[in-house]
């Protein structure tokens, strides 16, 4: 049988960390109230990336791609898929995938978007296990990259204090022994309101609001049951328990929503990756991200038992069970 593992992880951040307080004296300018204290004791967020106003998602994707390769020990003529993750594309057409391939100097290999905001990465990691696993690729280059601070409303205290920039990329590769062992996606537009960008461009012009907009706890109700469901979902369907997880990384959007969804695996949290506290909410690049700082900080090891959660706008969520 023919299995996908991850062969290497990368990531990258913007230069420019944002701090809680930086954030709120640049707020205050416009007479927008918010503090340190109220971030940290909602969120668990201390500090974010913001990338300047030229630096686009494919530029973000490349050192994180090139890191991941790197450490997989994989070249990039090697590559024959490219997926990202993104909702914060560089154009409307070509894909972020297309740029990133062109960047990258290689041609020839199909290369797309993925397009379902938090879960997003989530999302194409499952695409490309199932490309690996019907021999359609062999060597996947799976990427979430966000510049979110385009379109934050920094007119918004209840949204712009949660966002930040990065990217964070894994090499796929196909193998004889499961790293992937189980994953599952789903989404329910009833919710589309809750969580949206509901702008898009039309004869030139931007139509609708082109800013994000959140209902923040109809967002938080909904993520902490339907996160339990899947990830259960998906031990049974890998033959495991909660036991079995030696590490969880949801997407870091919360800090809350993160402890409640470890509680309800009963999982120390200890085991829990966070990286929400310096990254802030990088969407699709969440989790990418918190996996790379994890492997690269010697916490999380080759044979490691590792769960992913992605939930995000759609409304969307998914969870992937693999074997590092
Ligand atoms: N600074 C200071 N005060 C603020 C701020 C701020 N930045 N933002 C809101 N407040 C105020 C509100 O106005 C409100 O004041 P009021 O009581 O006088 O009306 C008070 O703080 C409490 O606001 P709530 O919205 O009730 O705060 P809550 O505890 O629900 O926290 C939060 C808000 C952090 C947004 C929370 O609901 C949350 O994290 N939700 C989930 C969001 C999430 O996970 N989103 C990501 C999904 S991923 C994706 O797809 C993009």
């Amino acid at each position: 049988t023919r299995f996908s593992r991850i062969l290497g992880t990368g990531s990258f951040l913007p230069g420019d960390r944002v701090t809680n307080q930086a954030l709120a004296d640049r707020l205050a300018q416009d007479g927008i109230e918010t503090s340190h204290d109220w971030i940290v004791e909602r969120t668990g967020i201390h500090a974010r990336h913001f990338a300047g106003p030229d630096t686009t998602s494919s530029d973000l994707a490349l050192p994180a791609a090139r890191a991941a390769l790197e450490a997989a020990g994989v070249a990039a003529e090697e590559i024959d898929l490219i997926i990202v993750a993104t909702s914060t594309p560089d154009m409307v057409f070509p894909s972020t995938a297309c740029l990133l391939q062109q960047k990258l100097g290689i041609h020839g290999c199909p290369a797309f978007d993925v397009q379902a905001v938090c879960s997003g990465f989530v999302y194409a990691l499952t695409v490309a296990d199932s490309m690996i696993k019907s021999g359609a690729a062999s060597k996947a280059l799976v990427v979430g990259a966000e510049v979110f601070s385009r379109i934050l409303d920094f007119k918004d205290r209840t949204t712009c204090v949660l966002f930040g920039d990065g990217a964070g990329a894994v090499v796929l590769g196909a193998s004889d022994v499961p790293g992937i062992l189980a994953s599952e996606l789903h989404a329910d537009g009833r919710h589309v309101d809750i969580l949206c960008t509901p702008g898009t461009v039309s004869g030139g012009e931007v139509l609708g609001h082109p800013l994000l907009k959140m209902d923040g706890q109809a967002v938080f109700k909904l993520a902490v049951g339907v996160l339990d469901k899947v990830a259960r979902s998906v031990l049974d369907k890998a033959g495991r328990t909660d036991a079995d997880i030696d590490w969880l990384i949801p997407h870091q959007a919360n800090i809350r929503i993160m402890q409640g969804t470890a509680k309800k695996l009963k999982m120390s949290l200890d085991k829990l990756i966070v990286t929400v506290d310096e990254h802030g909410n990088t969407s699709a690049a969440s989790i990418p991200l918190a996996l790379d700082v994890a492997v690269r900080s010697g916490k999380i090891r080759r044979g490691d038992t590792v769960m992913l959660e992605g939930v995000g706008g759609g409304f969307t969520w998914g969870a992937v069970l693999l074997d590092f």
